[in-house]
């Protein structure tokens, strides 16, 4: 059985569909005050990303780059400007307009760039030491840049005292930019994913909770592992969409206008040179997602049959050493390994090419910079400090539309979990009655029943019988008869599709199923105990069943005995620190569950099966005390259940063939008298009745 693992196709995107978006984000809307604050730290830390390049351009242009030009022109060309050279006036760069400056530079006006510092003071002193290279102008000492190549660096410091400073200054501003980017970016994702958490968390609960309430017939249908996917990884997906992709598209957006603002600002033709790389880069990033979406969904799958595969062999490890199989389930393991393993290798070489290229993409647009922008420099149409700017804002340009195109996949992964998740949040839970049946008799009666699990594969075909309170009825019948699917029917598990089923003379469809379930008890065919402790799986956590009942529960069916030499009694674990039960012994446990809950009417499938004989005789003492004054139907292949009975139903392929007592039918010959040949002769024999 490999139940545990999805035989799930994985399914690929999903177009875009706002119903589904917006039942998820209601599920988002208890933590709407979150989302706003991750959004609103999300517009702070995109202005200080935006501000920190621009710190930089200033640094560059208004203190490494010296500030006072000297232009050629008969006359001051801006107010502030002073004569120097015969025909030439010392201006500060920044008190020219920009077309002013780009005709003067294009008219090769502006020659050579000046370091003016102070006419009195401690500079002063030191200009006047380098009468060579500093002329006193009315602005203060005046000195071409070339010449300062003169001057050793450490007067040269002293000189530039001024810029040094301003450089400190905006060297901490800078830290604290980046100090502040750090604080803004942990809330913003400690934010996020807090509210994603919750979100999941919020989502599991009502998964889970809506299981619960789902009908047998449904469950019936739906592979363990697909359900199990539903409330962990589809989930997942859904939280994805919430931290990696709501936010963060605004932010992306907003950043991506904030870069546009600030670069046609600097300067509006590099801006749209750049701009033509932007195509591309869309194009290649959302191309290569989809190759990587489809490679990585590929991988997915064959793990999840290497999962399977791996969980099957190990539940079955046993058999395959048995029958000798290793061989061949190391070969088809190999097999299915080494697609896992190309498969894999895909989804690398896809990211592998994926990174680079769109690395070369931003590289070629850095590149085309350096050559457009460095001439724009050399050409005075714009400054230094605006090209180192245009490097770091480009990459803020693409990175976001990189970022959109995985976005976008994230967007569709979590449409399919949507729908998924919402298709069983969708599953009418298990339809039940409101009318409650106070005190149970007893008394069942199946009245022309027919029942199918699928479509018209009648597995009942109109059954009728009555069962009087305080009844012992047994049911027989071949495997596969039927038996089974009765009890599910009392039990209200399903519900048939022609005739009722009553209880106290009440159509079952009409009971609240939740009251009813609680007035009887089931031993199943198939013994299930939860993880916990032995106690808890007597009294299944039923804060009414008392402490003692368990023990007492567990002395009654024989198995107390066995219970309290366990390593921890009563309190051991029974699925931890390897303590196993055997067969038999579930079987005990299980039945002391049912005597536990002291029910109105008790329901046996075949709970005897797997005891031998002394225990047996003990479990019938104890059965005989349970079900005296109870209604009871048993499903029995065992003679002692059977021959206590006041009444045997016999079921052959979904019909009720034969009715009445032991006696009765042995004498009839038919069926009964058959299966009892077959089954019990021995038994009948050497039990001399
Ligand atoms: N959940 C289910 N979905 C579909 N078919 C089912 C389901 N459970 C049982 N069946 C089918 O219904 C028929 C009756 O099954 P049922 O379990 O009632 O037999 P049974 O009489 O209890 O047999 P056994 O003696 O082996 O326990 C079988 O053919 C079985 O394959
Ligand atoms: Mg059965």
């Amino acid at each position: 059985m490999n139940g545990h693992h999805d035989h799930e196709e994985e399914q690929l995107g999903k177009a875009l569909d706002f119903r589904l978006l917006r039942r998820m984000v209601r599920f988002a809307r208890p933590y709407r005050l979150l989302f706003a604050a991750a959004l609103l730290l999300a517009g702070g830390i995109t202005v200080i990303e935006l501000a920190m390049p621009y710190i930089v351009k200033m640094a560059v242009d208004s203190v490494l780059v010296l500030p006072w030009l000297e232009v050629q022109a008969d006359a001051p060309p801006v107010a502030g400007a002073v004569p120097y050279d015969p025909g030439t006036f010392l201006v500060l760069g920044r008190h020219l307009s920009e077309p002013l400056r780009q005709a003067l530079e294009e008219e090769g006006r502006v020659r050579r760039r000046f370091l003016v510092v102070s006419s009195a003071g401690a500079e002063a002193e030191l200009a006047r030491r380098y009468p060579e290279a500093f002329r006193l102008t009315p602005v203060g000492y005046a000195a071409p840049e070339e010449a300062l190549r003169e001057i050793p660096a450490a007067d040269l410091l002293r000189l530039r005292l001024s810029a040094v400073q301003m450089l400190g200054v905006l060297t901490l501003a800078y830290i604290g930019f980046l100090v502040l980017r750090f604080l803004l970016t942990y809330g913003q994702v400690y934010t996020l994913q807090y509210a994603g958490q919750r979100i999941l968390y919020d989502m599991r609960r009502a998964v889970f909770g809506h299981l619960l309430r789902l009908p047998m017939s449904y469950l019936d249908r739906q592979p363990v592992g697909r359900l199990v996917t539903r409330a962990t990884n589809d989930v997942a997906a859904i939280n994805e969409m919430f931290t990696q992709v709501l936010v963060r598209l605004l932010q992306d957006l907003l950043m991506v206008a904030g870069v546009l603002g600030i670069m046609f600002h600097l300067n509006v033709r590099l801006t749209l040179i750049l701009l033509a790389f932007t195509p591309f880069i869309l194009v290649l990033a959302f191309w290569f997602r989809e190759r990587a979406r489809e490679a990585y969904s590929a991988a997915r799958r064959v793990l999840a049959r290497i999962n399977a595969y791996i969980a099957e062999s190990l539940s079955g490890m046993g058999i395959i050493q048995l029958f000798r199989q290793e061989e061949r389930s190391r070969k088809s393991f190999a097999e299915i390994n080494q697609s896992f393993f190309r498969a894999q290798m895909r989804s690398i070489t896809v990211y592998g090419v994926f990174g680079p290229v769109i690395s070369v993409m931003q590289n070629l647009a850095l590149a085309l910079l350096i050559w457009y922008g460095g001439r724009g420099v050399l050409s005075g149409a714009f400054t230094l400090g605006a090209l180192v700017a245009f490097t770091s804002y480009i990459r803020m340009l693409f990175q976001p539309m990189v970022n959109l195109s995985e976005q976008y996949n994230i967007l569709q992964a979590a449409m399919v979990a949507a729908e998924r998740i919402f298709g069983i949040l969708d599953e009418p839970a298990e339809p039940t009655g409101a009318q409650s049946v106070p005190a149970v008799r007893g008394e069942i009666e199946f009245d022309h029943v027919w029942f199918a699990y699928n479509d018209e594969d009648w597995v009942l075909k109109d059954v009728s019988f009555k069962v009087a309170p305080g009844e012992r009825v047994a049911i027989v019948g071949p495997t596969g008869s039927g038996k089974t699917t009765i009890i599910g029917l009392t039990l209200g598990f399903y519900r048939p599709q022609l005739g009722t089923v009553r209880v106290d003379g009440v159509d079952l469809r009409e009971v609240d199923l939740r009251d009813y379930r609680r007035k009887l008890a089931l031993v199943p065919q198939e013994v299930f105990l939860f993880s916990g402790d032995v106690a808890e799986n007597i009294r299944m956590w039923d804060g009414v069943v008392p402490a003692e009942a368990a023990e007492r529960a567990a002395k009654a069916v024989g198995v107390h005995d066995h219970l309290v030499q366990l390593p921890e009694g009563y309190r051991t674990q029974v699925k931890e620190r390897g303590v196993r039960l055997s067969v038999g012994e579930r079987q005990l446990l299980s039945l002391a569950r049912a005597v536990a809950a002291d029910p109105k009417f008790i329901v046996l499938d075949e709970a005897t099966a797997n005891i031998d004989s002394q225990t047996e005789a003990q479990v019938q003492e104890a059965l005989e005390r349970v079900m005296a004054g109870r209604t009871s139907i048993a499903i029995a292949h065992r003679l002692s259940t059977i021959r206590n009975a006041d009444r045997v139903l016999v079921i052959h392929e979904g019909k009720l063939v034969e009715e009445g007592t032991v006696e009765e039918l042995l004498a009839r010959k038919g069926l009964f008298w058959a299966l009892w040949q077959l089954q019990f002769a021995e038994d009948g024999g050497s039990s001399g009745s």
